[in-house]
Formats: structure tokens, C-alpha cells, sequence
């Protein structure tokens, strides 16, 4: 059941055309002069060639890297036990790192739209803004933080390549981005990643290795790889400049949505949450901002009530982009600073909204990208204090399609819209027919049926019969099941 107020009234003010598209004559949002102008995706002469732009973009790097003064490859940061950062002082993230950053990316990354959500204003009784960065390039937010990460390396820095463990989007974001920056990269990934992230890794340019079973396993090769070669390890959210980088879409929000009152943010090791909370910080200090993860794999709450990241007691969520065992030292003072709540969602309700992504909004999203529409689907009111408008960040969107599939079932299912029951009946004439009749009654479609006559538990004259029934709801689903027991049918509803 919906834990939001059903009788809060709508906004009365509605945006007909989201404020992202609102551009002024030279194509700028108003006000913002850090992103790159809106042209008409139709004006071939208005678009550079993706070749041109990226060297454009490269040489914009030179130009803003101010080494040594950002030269954080070389200011004490260094590979401890558990492979998180020592810090010197230099870790603090501020409003002109993350403008330069800003200025920086503005080329060569995708201002992702900002697109209302009907459904969650009507359910949150607030207007609700999905911010679109699983159509970012490579699928996730992850290479503004590593674009900006890398392209601060000093030239003799990048010469010696970089290095990155992950199984899944820094993978991609760390491959594109240094690609982008003509530099070598190489990524470990364990054996079990999936297949279409590890062609796009490869796809996007890195040469990569398959080893251990666990992002931890491939973190220790690419340490190891890091000291024996010289390469620049990057690290996925401990380090001052991915959080710059993530952080400017905290400034994209603020541009699309100027009135903007709360940001809800899908959290792992804490670089994407620290990033926007330290950018709105400083613009806009009354917005509120939540973190989500995901409650079987929460190191965050804790963490944050003992004062410095405490490993997390359990990892094992189907949402494995936040899926991380100890907070970033950086992200932590920062979000420990700016961010007063940090919300829990179970896995029902992270199936439930990738749903409601796909089906309502017709965007795909992985389960980590959509933590912060599970918040506001499954969270209370008095959890979530929300203050409208709500923009929840659709952090990525690289799933698997076999994964989809499956979560399409599972979504399904915990939103009562699949009903997969065993009913025993008797072996014989007419007696399945009879059955399908009753189902029939109810209004639910058959999606499966399959009959067997196989098994210990069943008499000699007795079938199994499995259905699988798509219903409109969970009240529906329990008509269903309460008209097949009025009719006498005895019935085990599978998980
Ligand atoms: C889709 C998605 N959302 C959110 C996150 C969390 O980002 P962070 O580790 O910066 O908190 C990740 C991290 O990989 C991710 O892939």
C-alpha cells in the first residue's frame, strides 16, 4: 500500500514544457553559462563531429587543468589496506572545483533531461522531476566524476595509463573517458560480470581483464597492476575530483528546476550524493537532500550514527551499482555535513520502481538507478519530509537484458500483477477446463499454464496443474485467489 498521502493535493502550477528546454536566443538556460548551448539535433553544421568535439574537449582539459595546484594524483593521496584514501587536507570539495569541473565536462557530456513524473506527483502529492542520467553517455552518471578525475591528471601522469576495477558502470564511464583523453586504460572485472557490460567496456576502449569473483578480488589486481606499472588507479567515489564531476549534476538540477526543493539520490560508496549535497550546499542551501541505498546492503546509517565509515553487516541486493561495503572517506565528511536523512528501500520496491520507470516512463533503468523512485514509492511522508518540487536522480541504466526480464517478473509480481499458483484437481475429463472456467470468471488472463501428473506428493488420480495469471492488483489478486478457494480448489501461491 502506498505510504504516501492519497488526499495531498496536486501543484496547481504544472510546467508544461520541462525547464531544461527553456533556452534563451543563444541556446542557454538563463542564468547558467557552464553548460553547453541546446541546439536542434537536427542542424548537422550547429553539431561538430563526435571526433572534433572530444579533441575540442581534450584541449579545453589542458587548457583548465591548473597542475600543480589540482595535481591530487600527487598531493598525498595514497593506497591504504583497504584500499580507501589517506587524506591531507586537500580532500575538501568546494564550489570552484566543482564550477571548473562543470566547465570542464560541459563538451563532451550529455546534459540529461529532466522529465515530470504524473505518477509520483500524484502518489508523493508533490511535483515530482526524474533527472534522466541513465541516458547519460555510457549509461550512468559515472563518467562525469571520471572525465574530470583523469583529465586533472598532469600530462607525465596520464602517460602511464589508468586502472580501475569495477563490474559494471565506472568500468564504463573510466573506459570512456580515457579513451576520450587519448590515454590507455585498463579494467579489472570479476569473471562473473556480465556480458553486455564487459563488451561495453571493451567497446568503449579499455583493455580488460577478467579476475576474481568480487569487485574486492579485481580491486587487490588493480592495486597490484597500479604499483607494478605506474598506472593512475581511479577509484569509483573516494577522490576529491570524481565528486566535482558528480556534483554538476547538482548544478544541471538547479538549472532545470530553479524552484527545486528536494533531490533524492541513489547512494553506494557516496561520491554522486556528497557531489550534489556540496553543490546545492552552496547554491541553494534550503534544498533537501536524501540519500538512498539499498536496506540490504546499507553501510551508510551506521556509519553515519558512529561518526566514519563502519563496513556494511550484510551485501546482498539485486541493486549492485550501490552495492558498497564501506563509505568513501571524501564523500563521508561531506555528506556528513549536508545530508540530514538517508533513506532505506527493500527489494520489492526497487523491482516495483524500475517498473514504474519502464512502464510509466518509458525509460530503462538498472535497479541502483532506481533507488530514489523506490524511496518515494515505498518511504513515508514523515521519512521523507518532502519539500516540492522532488527531483529523484534515475542514476543508471545498464541492465542486462536477461536481468530485465526476470525483474520484469519480479516487479510484476510484488505489485500483484502476477499470480503464480499450484492447484491440485483430479485426473479427469473436464476437470482442467473447469478450473480455466473459474479463472476465467475472475477476469485475470492465463499467461502459463502446465499440467503434471509427475510428483511424490500427488496421489494416482490426482494432476498438478501450475498457472501463471496476470492480474490488475493486489485486490484483484486476492479475488482470485478467494474465488478458487470458494469454488473448493486448493491452492498454493508461489513466491
Ligand atoms: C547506477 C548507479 N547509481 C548509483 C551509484 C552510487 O554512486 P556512488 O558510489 O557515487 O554513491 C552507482 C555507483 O556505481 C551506480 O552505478
Amino acid at each position: 500500500m502506498p505510504a504516501w498521502p492519497a488526499s495531498a493535493p496536486l501543484p496547481t502550477t504544472w510546467p508544461k514544457q520541462p525547464e531544461f528546454l527553456r533556452t534563451d536566443a543563444a541556446g542557454l538556460v538563463p542564468g547558467h553559462s557552464w553548460f553547453s548551448p541546446v541546439r536542434s539535433p537536427n542542424s548537422a553544421r550547429s553539431r561538430p563531429s563526435s571526433a572534433r568535439r572530444l579533441r575540442a574537449a581534450a584541449r579545453n582539459a589542458d587548457r583548465i587543468r591548473a597542475a600543480p595546484a589540482t595535481d591530487t594524483a600527487r598531493s598525498g593521496f595514497s593506497v591504504l589496506g583497504e584500499h580507501c584514501w589517506q587524506h591531507d587536507g586537500m580532500d575538501v570539495v568546494g564550489l570552484e572545483r566543482i564550477e571548473a569541473a562543470a566547465e570542464l565536462l560541459g563538451p563532451v557530456i550529455r546534459r540529461t533531461p529532466v522529465v515530470a513524473s504524473r505518477v509520483l506527483s500524484e502518489r508523493t502529492g508533490h511535483e515530482v522531476w526524474l533527472k534522466c542520467e541513465n541516458l547519460q553517455r555510457t549509461g550512468s552518471f559515472k563518467p562525469r566524476g571520471a572525465y574530470n578525475r583523469i583529465a586533472n591528471l598532469p600530462l607525465d601522469v596520464r602517460a602511464g595509463g589508468v586502472v580501475a576495477a569495477s563490474a559494471g558502470n565506472h568500468a564504463q564511464g573510466v573506459a570512456w573517458a580515457a579513451s576520450s583523453l587519448g590515454i590507455e586504460s585498463t579494467v579489472f572485472m570479476p569473471v562473473g560480470a556480465s556480458l553486455p557490460k564487459l563488451a561495453a567496456t571493451k567497446a568503449y576502449g579499455a583493455r580488460v581483464r577478467q579476475v576474481g569473483d568480487t569487485v574486492d578480488e579485481a580491486l587487490d589486481a588493480a592495486v597490484e597492476f597500479a604499483q607494478r606499472t605506474g598506472a593512475t588507479l581511479i577509484h569509483p567515489f573516494d577522490h576529491p575530483d570524481i565528486v566535482a564531476g558528480q556534483a554538476t549534476v547538482g548544478l544541471e538540477i538547479l538549472a532545470q528546476l530553479p524552484r527545486v526543493g528536494t533531490v533524492v539520490v541513489p547512494t553506494g560508496g557516496g561520491g554522486l550524493l556528497a557531489g550534489i549535497a556540496v553543490a546545492l550546499h552552496h547554491l541553494a542551501p534550503d534544498v533537501r537532500v536524501l540519500g538512498v541505498q539499498a536496506a540490504a546492503a546499507a553501510a551508510w546509517p551506521d556509519s553515519l550514527a558512529a561518526g566514519r565509515p563502519v563496513r556494511a553487516a550484510s551485501m546482498s541486493t539485486m541493486a549492485d551499482g550501490i552495492a558498497v561495503g564501506l563509505p568513501g572517506a571524501v564523500p563521508f565528511r561531506h555528506v556528513a555535513e549536508h545530508v540530514p536523512t538517508m533513506l532505506t528501500v527493500g527489494e520489492d520496491a526497487l523491482s516495483r520502481a524500475l517498473l514504474l520507470c519502464l512502464e510509466r516512463a518509458k525509460l530503462i533503468v538498472e535497479p541502483a538507478g532506481a533507488a530514489a523512485v523506490a524511496a518515494l514509492m515505498s518511504c513515508g511522508p514523515e521519512e521523507l519530509g518532502l519539500r516540492g518540487p522532488v527531483c529523484a536522480i534515475l542514476s543508471g541504466g545498464n541492465i542486462d537484458p536477461l536481468l530485465l526480464t526476470r525483474l520484469i517478473g519480479h516487479g510484476l509480481s510484488s505489485a500483484g500483477r502476477y499470480l503464480a499458483v499450484q492447484v491440485t484437481i483430479s485426473d479427469r475429463p473436464g476437470r482442467l477446463s473447469g478450473l480455466l472456467g473459474v479463472v476465467g470468471k475472475t477476469g485475470a488472463s492465463v499467461v502459463d499454464v502446465a499440467h503434471s501428473r509427475i510428483g511424490a506428493w500427488l496421489a494416482l488420480d490426482e494432476v498438478e496443474v501450475s498457472l501463471t495469471l496476470e492480474t490488475r492488483g493486489p485486490e484483484h489478486r486476492d479475488d482470485v485467489l478467494a474465488t478458487l478457494a470458494d469454488a473448493g480448489y486448493v491452492v498454493r501461491v508461489q513466491d
